[in-house]
């Protein structure tokens, strides 16, 4: 079950719970203020209830007629969020749609008020609460790292919708304007000034009285529509927007190839506003929103978004109690090890690094200073705080330093006795309550801990790479493991700010598996003398990220047979010889003479000599080879389901899109799954006829039961 409340309409008040928005009359210097405080949730998410109770703070401001109105949260750390959740994926279009319409107003009437208005935001203001912000006549920014503004909808496959698309544009111009909406990008202090999107930055300590000082002493004045000429050209004038506006249109059809619906439909709004004006422009908004919030992409991609928030807690089920964190060791500084090191001191642990000698040590430390500056420039961190996370990290050739550590992740080389013999160094240093992780592509941690002396502390975790950028961690957890290990190791990815999924033992765990099936399936195709960007082709225009061949060149042929061996021997399948074929002639993948592609040169065209050693002359097919593909990958997918490797159809959705690339849009194999219904076991039986038993449909397809009820 997925929802946890029972659906209500969207604008019907939650008698049960207390005010969500208090107006607070003027004090003595005659500011009044509005407090956004919901009760029941820590993010001060909108919902029917919220918006009704806003609707009565700002009459009674009316009313009241204070010299100024300072509105703000009632959190200590939070502003305000964007549209609840729950109430998206419950509600039907012709609810959201009001509801739209139903804020819009309220923004509208406090937008309108006679008196200044002033934003005092003193943590995330992110889609409604920026809204909130922008119909205020002026905002001021705590300067903190968590204070961040942004519009996210598009993100979750929906448009700001409560006249956003409206006043952003007409306060900072139509191109900063649109770059914000359609990346979804948060904002810390120092751009969201630069930006125009604030007009002040403060310390936190004097947020509100540097508000209450505004209310008092700013005047309203017309919005610019962008800082320079070439802006407010964008803006207002017809041919300059028309071409600003197609320009973005381009970007946005090239990067999402048009399965994204929702930034065009943004784009759309904003530009029927400043061609015909706010009210017609909050018109579009309101339809889109209602027909955005209830299509199943938007369904899909809250979902998920909301199996992601609850995974920080439903992860421990079934695990033991997690030990502090402070100190972290890293056995391999190489790829992995060193963006491991560096997730570890950017959650705040102290890290000790070892690898083979002095020079990979350096490279290693090298490498984690580089990615703390580059984040840092990203505005990921302050400088400051960016120097302190590297001045956290040290490292040497020996282990002097890991009997401190409370976790070590070893990050060597894949090679089964190496890890063992670094396991049993381990062993010798280590505090008998320590954690020692694997982070292995495929190998089953079992047989990495056969041989150690306390081997129910071994775990695996698994990282994607690069570190920095992926989401996602799987953790191993082998039969026999200390249930208190598991969880540090849960509680240590919680840390590092990734999204952990629990899987059980075995050759390639959950998503190395499903991956190596999928990716074994292309090698299939490529025999079968499909061309192999026709292949990559289908598959991106399906959703995924990047084509099953350039993938398999990205991680190195080498590499990726020595893990799709693993995975394929367990199964008793045989892929068809051609990476073999190809390491031996020396192509081993990108930055490594080439592989399914050549990379030499810059047009990147595939490898002839593969369908040479192959025998084969590649031809476009009529073949559905998106379903092809992705059908192989749900149906293994549903296989661990069925073996117990994966715990829940969410892990197996989480672990799929945040790991693996799986397309966002349709929420994970399972969630297709249950989309597809009876057609996805009667594809798999088809495909099964036509080419063979590996596609029979497993167990839980057969079943025809949804995954998620
Ligand atoms: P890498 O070759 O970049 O790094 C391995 C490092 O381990 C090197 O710096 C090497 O000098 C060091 N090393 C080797 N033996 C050592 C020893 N006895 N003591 C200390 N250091 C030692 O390899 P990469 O890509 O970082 O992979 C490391 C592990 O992570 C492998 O098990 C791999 O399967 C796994 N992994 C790799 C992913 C990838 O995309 N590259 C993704 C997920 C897991």
């Amino acid at each position: 079950m997925i929802i946890e409340k029972p659906p209500e309409s969207v604008l019907t008040t939650t008698a049960t719970r207390g005010p969500s928005v208090t107006f607070v009359p003027p004090d003595a210097d005659g500011v009044a203020r509005i407090v956004i405080d919901r009760p029941d949730d820590p993010v001060n998410a909108v919902d029917g209830a919220l918006i009704l109770d806003l609707a009565r703070a700002v009459a009674a401001a009316r009313a009241a007629h204070p010299k100024g109105l300072v509105v703000m949260s009632g959190k200590t750390d939070q502003f305000m969020a964007g549209a609840d959740f729950r109430q998206i994926t419950t509600s039907s279009a012709a609810d959201l749609e009001r509801a739209s319409r139903e804020m819009q107003r309220v923004m509208d009437d406090l937008a309108s008020l006679p008196f200044m208005t002033v934003a005092a935001i003193n943590g995330p203001a992110i889609g409604g609460g920026l809204e909130l912000a922008l119909a205020c006549d002026r905002r001021i920014m705590a300067d903190a790292p968590h204070v961040r503004v942004g519009s996210t909808e598009v993100r979750l496959g929906i448009l700001p919708a409560a006249g956003g698309t409206q006043r952003l544009p007409r306060l900072i111009g139509l191109p900063r304007a649109l770059d914000l909406i359609l990346s979804g990008r948060l904002l810390g202090a120092r751009r969201a000034l630069r930006t125009g999107v604030v007009d002040e930055i403060v310390h936190p300590a004097a947020l509100l009285r540097a508000a209450s000082e505004d209310a008092l002493k700013a005047r309203k004045a017309a919005l610019a529509g962008g800082a320079t000429a070439a802006e407010r050209a964008a803006t207002w004038l017809g041919p300059a927007r028309a071409f600003a506006l197609s320009q973005a249109r381009k970007r946005v059809l090239a990067e999402t190839k048009g399965l994204y619906p929702a930034p065009l439909r943004a784009l759309d709004a904003v530009a029927v506003g400043l061609a015909k004006g706010m009210p017609a422009g909050l018109e579009a908004e309101a339809r889109a929103f209602g027909e955005l919030a209830s299509s199943a992409t938007a369904r899909n991609v809250v979902a998920l978004t909301l199996l992601g928030l609850r995974q920080k807690k439903a992860v421990f089920d079934g695990l033991g109690t997690p030990r502090p964190l402070r100190n972290a060791g890293v056995v391999g500084l190489g790829f992995m090890g060193s963006g491991i090191a560096q997730a570890a001191a950017a959650a705040g642990m102290l890290v000790r690094g070892r690898d083979r000698d002095a020079a990979a040590v350096a490279k290693g430390l090298a490498t984690v200073r580089k990615l703390t500056t580059d984040a840092a420039k990203k505005g990921v961190f302050e400088r400051r705080e960016a120097a302190r996370i590297a001045g956290r990290v040290s490292g040497g050739s020996d282990l002097t330093g890991f009997r401190h550590a409370d976790i070590v992740v070893e990050a060597v080389f894949e090679d089964l006795a190496l890890k063992r013999g670094v396991i049993a160094e381990l062993e010798e240093v280590l505090r008998p309550d320590a954690v020692i992780a694997s982070n292995t592509s495929a190998l089953p941690i079992g047989e990495i801990a056969r041989g150690a002396r306390h081997p129910e502390r071994v775990v695996g975790m698994h990282f994607f790479s690069p570190v920095h950028k992926m989401p996602l961690i799987e953790v191993i957890r082998p039969e026999g493991a200390d249930g208190d290990a598991v969880a540090t190791v849960v509680a240590a990815a919680n840390a590092f700010g990734k999204t952990p999924i629990v899987v059980a033992d075995g050759p390639g765990f959950y998503t190395t598996r499903v991956l190596s099936l999928m990716i074994a399936e292309a090698f299939v195709m490529v025999t079968e003398g499909v061309a192999i960007d026709a292949i990559d082709h289908a598959m991106t225009a399906f959703g995924w990220p990047v084509g099953p061949l350039r993938l398999a060149d990205e991680v190195g042929l080498e590499v990726g047979a020595h893990a799709s061996a693993t995975v394929l021997a367990a199964r008793g399948i045989t892929a068809p010889p051609v990476v073999e074929r190809l390491i031996a002639e020396g192509f081993k993948g990108k930055g490594r003479g080439g592989g399914f592609y050549l990379y030499a040169d810059a047009k990147r065209p595939v490898n002839p000599r593969v369908y040479q050693l192959l025998g084969v002359t590649p031809r476009s097919t009529g073949e559905d080879i998106a379903e092809r593909l992705t059908l192989t990958f749900v149906n293994e997918a549903a296989r661990c389901l069925d073996e117990r490797i994966l715990r829940s159809p969410a892990e197996g959705d989480l672990g799929a899109v945040l790991g693996l690339g799986f397309p966002p849009f349709l929420g994970g194999p399972f969630r297709y799954a249950d989309a597809l219904g009876e057609r996805m076991a009667a594809s798999l039986e088809r495909l099964a006829a036509a080419r063979g038993p590996r596609f029979l449909p497993t167990d839980a397809l057969r079943a025809k039961q949804p995954f998620y009820k």
